[in-house]
């Protein structure tokens, strides 16, 4: 049976001075969601974007829009960040006082909930919030920089919240973000993720967006 698998290019490793015509390029190259990395400077050590970028790009693409938000006290963003145009908002309970409370509210705007789980963090975080969750985005670096090296010990954290989520009857997407690329893909994919999120092997490679995105779903079938 072939899996269906998901590609979420991050717009992280786009180019920032022409992010509307790279985003139309990978909707047009196939992409199934498009993945939107919030930095806060105090959660992680880099500083990107907010609601207002969200909702110009809400204006050139249909993609679903999945926001990660990676900033400390994400409760207070959350709604901007629904108003802005998100369809996904993915928290990190690192910084959730109330996980349940965050993800309900999250639905509770009309939007899906996602739960990112940073490389240290282990998988039982979801058991008594699991019917709740939309999508669970394994961290495969720590987060706050694009193009680094995937952790090859995520791929146990992968296996283990698949278990999790075919136990519990969940349809909640399994995805992983960080070192992303036609060499890993298939690692993650025979751990069970459904979901990729890859920025440097999209937009920063040395190849068009299309041809990236496509080496990407061969490399799921062929690795
Ligand atoms: C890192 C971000 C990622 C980042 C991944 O904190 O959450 O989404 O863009 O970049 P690559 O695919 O280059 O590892
Ligand atoms: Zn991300």
């Amino acid at each position: 049976m072939v899996k269906l698998i998901r590609i979420a290019p991050s717009i992280l490793s786009a180019d920032f001075a022409s992010l509307g015509s790279d985003v139309k390029s990978a909707e047009e190259a196939g992409a199934d969601i498009l993945h939107i990395d919030v930095m806060d400077g105090h959660f992680v050590p880099n500083l990107t974007i907010g609601p207002m970028v969200v909702a110009a790009l809400r204006h050139v693409t249909k993609l679903p829009l999945d926001v990660h938000l990676m900033i400390d006290n994400p409760d207070a963003y959350i709604p901007a960040f629904v108003k802005a145009g998100a369809d996904i908002v993915t928290v990190h309970p690192e910084v959730c006082l109330h996980l349940h409370r965050t993800l309900q509210t999250i639905r509770g705007l009309g939007v899906k909930a996602g739960v990112a789980l940073n490389p240290a963090t282990p998988e039982s975080v979801l058991q008594y919030v699991v019917s709740l969750v939309d999508l669970v985005l394994v961290m495969t670096v720590n987060p706050g920089f694009g193009g680094q090296t995937f952790i090859p010990e995520m791929l146990l954290k992968i296996k283990a919240i698949r278990q999790l989520l075919d136990a519990a009857k969940s349809c909640a997407w399994l995805s992983v973000d960080g070192g992303i690329n036609t060499e890993t893909v298939s690692l993650v994919v025979n751990a069970g993720a459904d979901t990729l999120v890859a920025g440097s092997a999209i937009f920063g490679a040395s190849v068009e967006v299309t041809e990236a995105i496509t080496a990407l779903r061969k490399a799921v079938n062929c690795n």
